[in-house]
């Protein structure tokens, strides 16, 4: 049902709610229906099965009793009435109390009965089926779980588009949808495979990718939190389902999760395209170029799908599950793929996350033996995380969120920022520190740790859905060349890019593979136990590899860690 529709259901349960107020004693529905004085010409049966439908919600609140053919409003019911003077707010405030009101609202009966909406009907019927009542009830009632309001923790990348790349009068989509060079379009969104992104007008943004990138523009403008990423409505579509397709950041997720269980692309970026006036959201996908896939392949592929969904870590959204079209083997009509020899879905929007509460917590749980460096906590429990997971309350040394009050402090004192630039993160534990540098609008962050660290940062980091990142699990030593593992596609951009080196001297020393990088600051953090001469004294042996002043510094305390210095050195 729509606002306006809401509304108007509103508006005649407030009026049900003054009359029923004059008699507290009740009065029958009969009585009722002749006081509400329907229109001469309106329909008898809908106006009745209209009226008593919008009086679900009310009742299941316990707002409006009913004694067999009587109803009368309760005490609350005549509070609500008072309080809530708006008609949708009145009618959405009495849904909110219960599941069959909820449903009520979004499924009135002359709907169901109107004869002309069948087909969708039964997709909404089987919609509801798919992804259970109690979701869609939560979403309404507008239970918001923690992880819901924090991820994807990365910043979403704005790309400003050179003036007149494209002529006059011409949109980005207009111009891709008339491009005769290789390229997919469907209902929604444009796909340039990396050849076709690569030689476009687009070429300036493909080479901040890895070169297996592709590009897959939504075909509604808009940023990310206003783009749609279904535009055309097909007959027979469930509203419920297009309703519950996750906006575009929350979609980042879903395609992690399918990447990270090993049956989805790897998604590179989400990011907003301004040309001119217009913006464009666009996911930045790697290419899933091995062709279709076999019959065999599928099956596993769509069963591999299946478990994830029976182990409630993703539904299908489609009305048919997966008898959908879109899961018929062996080609999911265009969906699935093989990449290096593994079967891949690329049509992440036809999932919904399950519990990612419970996903987010088992992945920081794994990751917490390989994790922690540092003391084992009694108190905590034995080993527990060194860095704290947004969206997971669990237990950490360190608290990413203090740590990044400090830092942004120190980043305004010096005067910097990591925004647009290239972060290394030497020793960069399960990468919350990376996450944090893309929060802060870095426009790639590469880690490094111990081999059996670095699956896990990798993980964590999807999982909290990051996608402008890369990892080296090795053992570094005194002479460990760093570049060697730098991404290619990171080597035009590493002028003036950023190193962290946090918690990590007293392990590695200073690294010599640190003259080589072109960075323009260095975020350093000392040890517990260490005091500001130690510092002065650490920084004066560093000044022997690379010319560097203190552009500011701080001693602070977080989560379960003593005091430490935190500074960023400014390359001279
Ligand atoms: C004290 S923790 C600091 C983590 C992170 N930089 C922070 O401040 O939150 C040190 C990290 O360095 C990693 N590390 C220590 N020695 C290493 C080595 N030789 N090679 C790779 N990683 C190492 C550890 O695994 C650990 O994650």
């Amino acid at each position: 049902m729509g606002l306006s529709e809401r509304t108007e259901s509103g508006k005649i349960l407030q009026r049900v709610f003054e009359i029923l107020i004059d008699f507290p004693e009740g009065l029958s529905i009969k009585e009722l229906f002749s006081r509400l004085n329907p229109e001469p010409n309106q329909n008898g049966r809908a106006f009745y099965e209209w009226v008593m439908c919008s009086c679900i919600p009310p009742l299941k609140a316990g707002w409006l009793k009913s004694r067999g053919y009587y109803l009368s409003v309760s005490e609350e019911g005549r509070s609500a009435y008072e309080k809530f003077a708006d008609p949708h707010t009145f009618i959405k405030e009495a849904a909110k109390h219960s599941t069959r009101g909820w449903l009520s609202l979004h499924f009135p009966r002359p709907y169901y009965v109107s004869g002309k909406a069948k087909d969708r009907i039964v997709s909404e019927i089987r919609f509801v089926r798919r992804v259970g009542v109690k979701r869609l009830a939560t979403q309404a009632i507008g239970k918001v779980p923690d992880w819901h309001k924090v991820l994807p923790v990365q910043s979403v990348r704005r790309i400003k588009l050179a003036d007149n790349i494209l002529g006059s009068g011409k949109s980005l989509v207009e111009h891709f949808h008339k491009d005769k060079s290789s390229h997919y379009e469907g209902g929604h969104a444009i796909y340039l495979p990396p050849k076709t992104f690569q030689a476009s007008i687009l070429a300036e943004v493909s080479v901040q990718y890895p070169r297996s990138a592709g590009l897959k523009i939504i075909k509604t403008p808009g940023d990310v939190d206003q783009a749609a990423y279904v535009n055309i409505v097909n007959k027979g579509d469930s509203k419920l389902h297009l309703n519950s397709i996750h906006g575009h950041k929350h979609l980042t997720l879903v395609a992690n999760l399918l990447h990270a269980k090993g049956v989805g692309a790897r998604l590179f970026d989400l990011v907003e395209i301004e040309y001119g006036q217009d913006i464009w959201t666009a996911y930045v996908i790697e290419d899933a170029d091995d062709g279709a896939p076999s019959m065999e392949q599928c099956r596993a592929g769509v069963a591999r799908l299946q478990q994830l969904d029976a182990a409630g870590l993703l539904r299908v959204s489609a009305p048919e599950g997966f008898d959908d079209d879109e899961f018929r083997c062996p080609g999911c009509e265009g969906n699935a793929f093989i990449k290096d020899g593994q079967f891949t879905y690329v049509d992440f929007q036809n999932f919904l996350l399950g519990d990612y509460a419970a996903f987010l917590k088992t992945t920081a749980v794994e990751a917490t033996e390989a994790s922690h460096f540092g003391d084992r906590s009694i108190l905590r429990g034995g080993t527990y995380l060194y860095q704290t997971v947004p969206g997971v309350n669990l237990p950490a040394k360190r608290n990413i969120d203090d740590r990044e009050q400090v830092l942004m402090r120190l980043l305004r004192t010096a005067d910097v920022s990591v925004k647009d630039r290239v972060v290394f993160d030497v020793g960069c534990n399960i990468g919350m520190m990376m996450a944090l540098y893309l929060k802060m609008g870095a426009r790639w962050a590469h880690g490094w740790d111990r081999p059996y660290v670095a699956p896990h940062t990798d993980k964590v980091l999807l999982a909290l859905g990051c996608t402008r990142f890369s990892t080296t699990g090795t053992d570094i030593n005194d002479s460990y060349d760093l570049t060697k593992d730098i991404p290619s596609f990171l080597a035009s951009r590493l002028e003036g890019c950023v190193v962290s080196y946090l918690a990590v001297r007293e392990h590695l020393g200073w690294l010599k593979a640190l003259q080589q990088i072109p960075w323009a600051f260095l975020i350093y953090e000392g040890h517990e136990g260490e005091t500001r001469e130690d510092f002065e004294s650490y920084i004066k042996n560093f000044k022997q590899i690379v010319p560097v002043e203190v552009a500011a510094v701080e001693d602070y305390f977080d989560g379960d860690s003593e005091s430490r210095t935190l500074a960023i050195l400014r390359r001279l």
